[in-house]
């Protein structure tokens, strides 16, 4: 006992960081205002919220305020995933009303994705204030703004479009990369549902039988699509999931992601930063529409962290580094845009018994870095899990 859970992880995590910093590539000054502010988290502008409280807003106070919008002269306002209800009758959202604690966590109304109608004098002010993730603090407005406005496309809203989508419950299955994975013949399973999230570096080729061979988004940072191409080769992670129906959800964890995004819509080579030159074809193939991509909104990642997983390490001389893993964020992501979500490949209670990830040859064990906090986001699976808001594959 004594010190804090998190300050013993921390100390043990020490030696680790040095490789973390590599492996992840978050080592940032942590500038003024960066983490995550103490701030409530404004949902609605202030005013409004005083006009109309914040619970009942009317899409027409929302086209009003747009009207008022400097930089956007439309008459919408980006349009949240809410605007798309669903008609499936066993909804996690109705397990999530029903219960106490997620019922206040919760807010179906956030957007989940950034698209080109984001780009206003309000988001921009709002978002310049804090730094990335969360927000654009320290990153240039042509910058920003050049990558925002080439999200033009109806896709770019939603990850998953209802109108065109067939059945009643959108079910979800999300693959972390876990061990517990190795010899779980949980593939057919996976692929059975609607669509399948995986991240960072998801090898199927030889593990069909455990993990599946369906991928519907592959969630990234390109840090962590960049090392993980690196890290997971010698087991066969050799190129990023393609296919022509996959979708790939960028997170926006630093510039480089803005960059690179730009030059996948526009199909042409990273134009500066630390990428300058690369080609993003190699990693997502030769359809460069944005259709093919999703871009997380910074407030929705403020969200998650404040929400869900707000970590002691926030608060610790490691803050700058936190935050929730790739596989949280793309759970977290699933969790507000399915019907119905299952998670494969997740930590749990027993990990010291399954390797790091599924497809090491020989056990090894799971490692804590300092910029996650494993053991939080694994009572946050394990509750959502008790309460029925989605399934945790357990073993
Ligand atoms: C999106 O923007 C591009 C580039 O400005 C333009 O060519 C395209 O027609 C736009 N698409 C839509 C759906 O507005
Ligand atoms: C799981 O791990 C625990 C403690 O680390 C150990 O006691 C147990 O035998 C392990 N179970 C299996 C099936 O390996
Ligand atoms: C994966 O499972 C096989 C079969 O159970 C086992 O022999 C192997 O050691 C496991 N690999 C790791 C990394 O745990």
């Amino acid at each position: 006992m004594g010190a804090p859970r998190w300050r013993r992880r921390c100390l043990l995590l020490l030696p680790a960081l040095a490789f973390s910093a590599v492996l992840y590539g978050r080592c940032r000054p942590a500038g003024g205002g960066s983490l995550l502010q103490q701030e409530p988290l404004l949902l609605v502008p202030p005013e409004l919220s005083r006009e109309a409280g914040s619970h009942d807003l009317t899409r027409e106070s929302i086209i009003k305020r747009g009207q008022q919008s400097k930089y956007s002269p439309e008459l919408e306002k980006p349009r949240p995933t809410w605007e798309q209800p669903s008609s499936c009758l066993q909804s996690l959202t109705s397990k999530v009303k029903a219960d106490s604690k997620f019922g206040k966590l919760f807010d179906f109304r956030i957007p989940v994705l950034m698209w080109d109608r984001h780009l206003t004098s309000e988001t921009w002010n709002k978002l310049k204030g804090r730094g990335v993730p969360y927000g654009w603090q320290g990153l240039s407005y042509t910058a920003i703004a050049s990558t925002l406005r080439l999200l033009n496309d109806s896709a770019n809203r939603w990850l998953i479009d209802r109108a065109s989508f067939p059945g009643d419950c959108i079910r979800c299955a999300v693959v972390g990369n876990g061990g517990i994975l190795n010899g779980s013949r949980q593939g057919k399973e996976i692929d059975a549902h609607d669509f399948v999230f995986r991240l960072n570096g998801a090898v199927t080729k030889g593990f069909e039988e455990d993990v599946g061979t369906k991928t519907s988004f592959y969630g990234f940072t390109v840090n962590t699509m960049k090392n993980s191409l690196i890290a997971y080769r010698e087991y066969g992670f050799t190129q990023v999931p393609q296919s022509k129906e996959l979708r790939y959800i960028f997170i926006p964890s630093d510039m480089r992601d803005y960059t690179m995004l730009r030059a996948a819509i526009l199909g042409s080579p990273v134009q500066d930063g630390s990428d300058k030159g690369d080609e993003p074809s190699k990693y997502f193939g030769p359809e460069a529409s944005a259709k093919k991509f999703k871009l997380l909104h910074p407030d929705f990642m403020h969200y998650l962290t404040a929400r869900f997983l707000r970590s002691d390490i926030i608060n610790t001389q490691y803050g700058y580094l936190y935050m929730p893993s790739t596989g949280a964020l793309m759970l977290l992501t699933a969790l507000h845009t399915c019907d119905q979500v299952s998670a494969y490949g997740f930590i749990t209670d027993n990990y010291e018994n399954f390797s790091d990830h599924y497809y090491e040859l020989e056990k090894k064990p799971l490692v804590f870095y300092a910029n996650h906090d494993m053991l939080l986001e694994a009572e946050l699976w394990k509750s959502l899990h008790r309460v029925g808001i989605m399934k945790l594959y357990q073993r």
